[in-house]
């Protein structure tokens, strides 16, 4: 099978770094164009990284020369676009992809509560890829990856929502420093600390996941219908964000060995048959341990793609859950759900279905 070419845009960042590791040996994606900002354009991607992933370089990304998102916009021979930028940067350049005909998968977060723009964690929604047909933002398609606390958080509520409904949704998150780019947050600020505040993230979380567990009607995705209240705090670890989650059920009388049979039960899992290969075997893993989950022991759940829950509780009504739930925010937050979209999206497009 010939490959599709694939550029990555800003890809000296964290998570442009994880896409390009994770597309430059690929079985469908082979890594075309890599794009930072001006301190690194004309370097070797080699020189002007500040690779911090625990693999390699991919030998043969090393010698690839950064160029400029304009450069990249006067390009015509790749087909995939994976942009991993700021989301004002992003919003004026997806623009212009979409308008140059190109398929975006993007991480920012721009244009995310779109109605004609799928929002997907594709265990939880890969349905409404469906509403890229009514979609006209240019020639192209774009598809939006959901900010990292919602992609972990929906992996858990869609089960939920699906076998007992939903009321309301309380979650306070401790949130890994990755999580605010390369750059992060000064280590004067966090070290020693916790930030009881991440600026714009309480809104994204409020409104993400209510467009991830709605249905794709003619007017585009529509939202469900519960409420969600977020607290959003950043805690001194490295990768991983904890999320401890209330949700008021919609009836009572539900047992915990219910619960635990519908976060296993694979029927939520919408991509569960299409074998794409950066799919998890298990989306969700329990931990039966009282000390578990814990972001040094269980990011790497799934090669990052897994989400680890613990600690589930049921108040003596049946209708009041606990847990804790821990997902890799660079993986499962960002460039693997990136992959794992750009993935359903080649397997139905072969297929005629978009
Ligand atoms: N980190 C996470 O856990 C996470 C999770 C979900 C979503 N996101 C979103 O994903 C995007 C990237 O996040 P990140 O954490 O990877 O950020 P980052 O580490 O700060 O990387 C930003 C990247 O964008 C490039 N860039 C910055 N300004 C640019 C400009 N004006 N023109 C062209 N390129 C520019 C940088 O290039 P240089 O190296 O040359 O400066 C770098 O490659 C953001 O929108 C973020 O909100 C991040």
């Amino acid at each position: 099978m010939d490959k599709y070419r694939v550029a990555v845009l800003g890809a000296t960042g964290l998570v442009g770094q994880k896409f390009v590791s994770l597309l430059s040996n690929h079985k469908m994606f082979e890594v075309a164009y890599l794009t930072a900002s001006e301190r690194s354009i004309g370097k070797l991607y080699s020189e002007a990284v500040s690779w911090l992933l625990p693999e390699e370089i991919p030998e043969n990304v090393k010698d690839l020369k950064l160029i400029s998102n304009q450069e990249l916009l006067n390009l015509e021979d790749y087909d995939f676009a994976f942009t991993a930028l700021p989301s004002d940067e992003a919003a004026i350049v997806e623009q212009k992809l979409l308008e140059n005909g190109k398929v975006v998968v993007s991480n920012s977060s721009n244009w995310r509560m779109d109605p004609l723009i799928p929002l997907l964690n594709p265990e939880v929604n890969a349905d409404h890829i469906f509403v890229l047909k009514k979609q006209k933002h240019g020639k192209g398609k774009i598809i939006k990856v959901p900010n990292c606390t919602s992609a972990i958080l929906t992996l858990t509520l869609k089960p939920i929502y699906d076998a007992f409904g939903i009321k309301k949704v309380v979650v306070t998150t401790m949130q890994a420093l990755s999580g605010a780019g390369i750059h992060g947050v000064p280590s004067m600020y966090i070290i020693d600390n916790l930030l009881p505040n991440i600026q714009g993230e309480e809104e994204k979380v409020e409104n993400e996941p209510k467009k991830m567990l709605g249905t794709a009607g003619i007017e585009g995705i529509e939202p469900a219908d519960f409420q969600i209240y977020p607290t959003t705090t950043r805690v001194p670890v490295l990768y991983g964000h904890t999320e401890s989650v209330l949700v008021e059920l919609a009836n009572g009388g539900v047992t915990i060995d219910e619960v635990k049979a519908a976060m296993k039960r694979n029927s939520w899992n919408k991509i569960n048959g299409l074998h794409l290969p950066t799919a998890p075997s298990e989306p969700i893993i329990l931990r039966a341990e009282e000390d578990r989950p814990q972001p040094r022991l269980d990011r790497g759940a799934g090669n990052g793609m897994s989400v680890s829950v613990g600690r589930l509780r049921l108040d003596s009504s049946g209708k009041v859950l606990r847990y804790i739930v821990l997902g890799d925010n660079i993986v499962r937050g960002a460039a693997g759900t990136g992959v794992l979209i750009a993935e359903l999206f080649v397997t139905l497009n072969e297929r005629g279905e978009i």
